[in-house]
């Protein structure tokens, strides 16, 4: 039996990691962690896997404590733990809610971190922790910001989580794709007066970022950075200044407003 745990199951990336590790063999049984139910047991129904569905909102106490008390009842052997669950905002800080600047911090970041820390008592050697960074994570990014910083976040503690856990024989591996094409953008621009990208080309497809990632999580790699585009971009990040790296990005924004 080989168990993954994977929260953001229900679309996009997460639901595309169930697929590919039910159809390379490297996962039999899976848990779906995210907060719509019927979702989660539609993924379960026309993927054909055993899956069991936790139908938590992880920026809640409550939805970590059912989380907790899932692992603490059925003490599971994991294999895969992957933190898919996410969302971002496009819109000037300003232009947020407190309850998005928030959720994209409780989501992207304090889940992560929780359910990893709780997870990891539960891990087999040999397993892999696979966390959600993003192409967005190298560089200060207005009209982005909390998102983007969330996801800093999350490369610089995977980077270390790497080498914690080396005792325990599992890999921790950041994903960092450029833009996928996913349910994610529904979101993004639900912003009234949100300054945008102007164009979200190459737009990525989830079944090849994902297959990467999976490739690189095997090979013990800290960072998928998945296609050229997002790689040279990696490149450009750690030669010039994040003063000219975000001047680049303002000029790729809209100066229109995008109704929400
Ligand atoms: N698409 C991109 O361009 C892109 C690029 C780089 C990184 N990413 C990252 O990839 C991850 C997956 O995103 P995606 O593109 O697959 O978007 P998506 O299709 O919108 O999936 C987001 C997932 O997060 C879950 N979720 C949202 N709020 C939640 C909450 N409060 N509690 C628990 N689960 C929650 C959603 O499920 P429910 O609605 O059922 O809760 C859904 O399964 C995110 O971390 C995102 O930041 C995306």
């Amino acid at each position: 039996m080989a168990l993954a745990v994977i929260t953001g199951a229900s679309s996009g990336i997460g639901r595309e990691f169930v697929k590919q590790l039910h159809e390379k063999g490297e996962a039999d049984e899976f848990w779906f962690i995210s907060r719509n139910a019927e979702k989660l047991e539609a993924v379960r129904d026309s993927l054909g896997v055993r899956a069991e569905i936790i139908a938590a909102d992880l920026t809640s106490a409550e939805g970590i404590e059912k989380v907790r008390a899932a692992l603490e009842e059925k003490k599971p052997r994991i294999k895969y733990l992957i933190n898919a669950s996410g969302f971002g905002k496009f819109g000037n800080f300003s232009l947020l809610s407190e309850n998005d600047v928030c959720g994209m911090i409780d989501l992207n970041v304090k889940a992560l971190v929780l359910i990893t820390h709780m997870c990891i008592p539960y891990m087999e050697r040999g397993g892999h922790v696979i966390e959600m960074g993003s192409g967005s994570c190298f560089v200060p990014m207005p009209d982005f910001n909390i998102y983007a910083s969330s996801k800093a976040f999350v490369l610089h503690y995977t980077k270390a989580l790497k080498y914690e856990l080396i005792p325990y024989g599992i890999s921790a591996t950041c994903f960092c794709p450029g833009w996928v094409k996913t349910e994610f953008f529904g979101t993004a621009f639900s912003v009234k007066g949100a300054r945008v990208p102007k164009k979200m080309k190459p737009m990525l497809l989830p079944e090849d970022v994902v297959a990467r990632c999976i490739k690189a999580a095997k090979k013990g790699k800290v960072m998928c950075v998945t296609n050229w585009y997002t790689k040279v971009q990696h490149v450009l990040f750690k030669i010039l200044p994040d003063c000219i790296l975000t001047k680049i990005w303002l000029g790729m924004q809209t100066d229109n407003t995008k109704e929400g």
